[in-house]
C-alpha cells in the first residue's frame, strides 16, 4: 500500500490551482441519471471516489466519455438499475443513485452504504422522504429496494441537516408529479451546485441554498452543460498547511465566497487572508495563536475541516476547544497527531488541543479522508520525517496532493 513520506519544516509558498469539489461531483455525476439525453461535465477532479462511481454508472448501463476533466454521460437506456454491495461499500456516496433511480426507473436496488471510520452514517432520511412521495421502500438482505410507477411532490422535513439526504430528495422530486419542498434543507454550496445543473437540464427548483428547497416535477430532464463547483474543502486544507508552515500562498480557481466560516477562523489564529471572488491568498504569522471551533452545518464551521484546524492548534500558542456536532466519530486522527506529540485531550464530541514548541515525525496511519489530511498538516511541521501509511483514503479526496504540496515547497513523496 503507498505512503507518504514527508520532511517537516519546509514553509509552504508559491501558487496551486484547486480542483473541482468531490462533493458536488458525485451527486451531480448521479444526476445524469435522471436524463436520456447526454450531460456533459467540466471540471470535474481526477479522484478515486469519481472513478468508482462512474463504474457504477457504467455498469448499469450508462455510456461514459471522459477526456481529462470533461465527463460526458449518457443514460438512455438503463440496463440495471442496481448498485451492489460490492461497490457501494467502498464509497458511501454511492447511496446518491437512488432518489435518481427511483424517479427515472420506478424501480432500484441499492446495497445499503454501511457506517464508516467517522460514524454509523445512516440513511433513513433518504428512506423516509422517497416513502412521502409514495414509494414503496424494503430493506431487505441488506440492500434498499425501492419501487415508484411514479414519485408524488410532497412536504419533506428532514430530522437533521443531511447534505446527501437533501440532494438525493431534491434529485427525486425533480421528475415527481407536482410541487416538493424540503423543509430543513442542507444548505451547502455543493446543494446549490447540483440544483443550478438540474435547473440546467430543465428541472424547476428554486430556494437551493436556504433550508426550504421547492422543487416543480417535470415530465422529463434534458442534456445539459455543468461546470463543477471548486473544491472548497480542498482550499481549505491547502489553507491550513500553509498556516500550519508559517507561508504565504495563493489559491487560484476557488470560491472564496463557501468557506467564510473558515477564513474567519484562519483570521483570528492569526493569518492575513484576503478573498477575492476566485482566489485566496493567505500570508501566516510564525506562530498561530490557538482557535476553538464548533462544527455544524453551512454556513457554520465544516464538519470536513475540523480535522485539519485540529492539527492546526496541536502547534499553536495556547489552548483551543473543538466540538464536533455532526459525526459521533470523528476524532480518530487525534491519537495519531499524540504520535507526533501532539497534547490533545478528548472527552465525548469535545477536544481540548493543548499547543506544543514543535512535534515530532514518526510513522502514522491514515483512518479517513480528512483525518489523513490532518496528518499530512502535521508532519509538514514536524521535526524529521513522517511517514504517513494508507494513503489511499487520501486519494479518494485529493487530486494529484503530493504534487500540489511540492509545488509549495513541501518535502513530499510518495513510496510504494
Ligand atoms: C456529506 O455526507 C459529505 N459527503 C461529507 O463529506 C460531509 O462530512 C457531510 O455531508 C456533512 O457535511 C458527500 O457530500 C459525498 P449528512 P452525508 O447526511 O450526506 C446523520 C468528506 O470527507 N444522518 O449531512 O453522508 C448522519 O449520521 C465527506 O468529503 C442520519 O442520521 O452527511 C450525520 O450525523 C465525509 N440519517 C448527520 O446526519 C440520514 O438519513 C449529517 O450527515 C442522513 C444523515
Amino acid at each position: 500500500m503507498d505512503k507518504l513520506l514527508i520532511e517537516g519544516g519546509a514553509r509552504l509558498t508559491g501558487e496551486v490551482a484547486v480542483s473541482g469539489a468531490k462533493n458536488a461531483a458525485l451527486p451531480i455525476l448521479c444526476a445524469a441519471l435522471l436524463s436520456a439525453e447526454p450531460v456533459t461535465f467540466t471540471n470535474v477532479p481526477r479522484l478515486r471516489d469519481v472513478g468508482t462511481l462512474l463504474a457504477l454508472l457504467g455498469r448499469m448501463g450508462v455510456r461514459i466519455e471522459r477526456e481529462g476533466d470533461t465527463v460526458t454521460l449518457e443514460a438512455g437506456a438503463l440496463t440495471e438499475p442496481v448498485a451492489p454491495y460490492e461497490m457501494v461499500k467502498t464509497m458511501r456516496a454511492s447511496i446518491l443513485v437512488l432518489g435518481p433511480l427511483a424517479a427515472r426507473c420506478g424501480e432500484a436496488r441499492v446495497s445499503l452504504p454501511g457506517g464508516c471510520a467517522i460514524g454509523a452514517r445512516p440513511v433513513d432520511q433518504h428512506i423516509k422522504g422517497l416513502q412521502a412521495m409514495g414509494a414503496e421502500v424494503a430493506v431487505e438482505h441488506g440492500y434498499i429496494h425501492v419501487r415508484a410507477s411514479r414519485l408524488k411532490g410532497a412536504r419533506l422535513v428532514t430530522d437533521m441537516v443531511t447534505v446527501t439526504g437533501t440532494e438525493n430528495l431534491m434529485m427525486a422530486a425533480s421528475l415527481a408529479e407536482g410541487v416538493t419542498v424540503i423543509e430543513n434543507a442542507a444548505r451547502e454550496p455543493e446543494v446549490i451546485d447540483l440544483a443550478n445543473c438540474l435547473i440546467a437540464m430543465g428541472a424547476n427548483i428554486r430556494g437551493a441554498g436556504s433550508d426550504a428547497i421547492r422543487i416543480e416535477g417535470v415530465p422529463r430532464l434534458r442534456g445539459a452543460r455543468h461546470r463543477i463547483m471548486p473544491d472548497r474543502i480542498e482550499t481549505g486544507t491547502y489553507l491550513c498547511a500553509a498556516a500550519a508552515t508559517g507561508g504565504e500562498i495563493r489559491l487560484t480557481g476557488v470560491q472564496a465566497a463557501s468557506l467564510d466560516a473558515v477564513i474567519d477562523k484562519l483570521a483570528e489564529a492569526g493569518c492575513t487572508v484576503r478573498g477575492e471572488p476566485s482566489v485566496i491568498h493567505l500570508r501566516a504569522p510564525s506562530r498561530l495563536a490557538a482557535v476553538s471551533l464548533r462544527t455544524a452545518p453551512y454556513p457554520a464551521f465544516p464538519t470536513d475541516m475540523q480535522a485539519q484546524f485540529m492539527a492546526l492548534n496541536c502547534v499553536a500558542d495556547g489552548a483551543a476547544m473543538i466540538r464536533e456536532t455532526i459525526f459521533e466519530n470523528r476524532f480518530m486522527h487525534a491519537v495519531e497527531l499524540q504520535r507526533l506529540g501532539a497534547d490533545i485531550h478528548i472527552d465525548g464530541n469535545t477536544a481540548v488541543v493543548r499547543g506544543v514548541d514543535r512535534l515530532q515525525g514518526a510513522t502514522v496511519m491514515a483512518t479517513d479522508l480528512r483525518a489523513s489530511a490532518s496528518l499530512i498538516i502535521a508532519g509538514l511541521v514536524a521535526e524529521g520525517q513522517t511517514t504517513i501509511e494508507r494513503i489511499y483514503h487520501l486519494d479518494r479526496g485529493y487530486e494529484r496532493l503530493e504534487e500540489k504540496l511540492a509545488a509549495l515547497g513541501a518535502k513530499v513523496r510518495r513510496i510504494a
